[in-house]
């Protein structure tokens, strides 16, 4: 709790560069995300304080955009390319598995936390394309058949993952 409310001092200077009228709602809400991974709920309420507005209207533009997200980064967060080229080349099939592998849909976290989705832009990398990005690192010419082995060294640092085999 304490943690939450240092960083949710981080907001002030946030305000300070935006002021508050009305049109800096989006700007804010793109700054927050930029600091914190996604907008915590607590600071989406700062927000509607500042600018005047009802918490639902803040609440509606971040969950109407699917740039926002509204739960924190996964340990392990995956970006997958669907730029035009990773698209061609099967990106789509490649985010399907990835869900299937990890029971989460696109723009989730876990429950324990490790694992994060995203599907990106073009990233830069055309020529391997498809590709995923997973804590910065690239994976190219991905298909669903290498999924599960490319997750394989983040799933052995998973929490829940430890405890399971743990119990088998
Ligand atoms: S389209 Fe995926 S890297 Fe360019």
């Amino acid at each position: 709790m304490k943690q939450q409310e240092e960083d949710l001092s981080r907001l002030s200077s946030i305000f300070e560069t935006y002021g508050n009228e009305r049109k800096g709602l989006i700007p804010i809400l793109l700054e927050i995300q930029k600091e914190f991974g996604y907008l915590p709920k607590e600071a989406l309420k700062k927000v509607a304080t500042f600018l005047n507005l009802k918490p639902i209207e803040v609440w509606g533009v971040a969950t109407f955009y699917n740039q926002f997200r509204l739960t924190p980064l996964g340990k392990t967060h995956i970006k997958v390319c669907m730029g035009t080229a990773c698209h061609l080349a099967g990106g789509r099939l490649v985010l399907e598995a990835l869900e299937r592998e990890l029971h989460l849909k696109v723009g989730e976290t876990s429950e324990d936390g490790q694992f994060s989705l995203e599907r990106v832009a073009c990233i830069g990398c055309c020529m391997l394309a498809p590709v995923i990005v997973i804590k910065d690192e690239i994976y190219p010419k991905m298909s669903p058949f290498k999924v599960e082995e490319s997750m394989l060294p983040y799933r052995q640092e998973s929490e829940s993952f430890i405890e399971k085999r743990r119990k088998d």
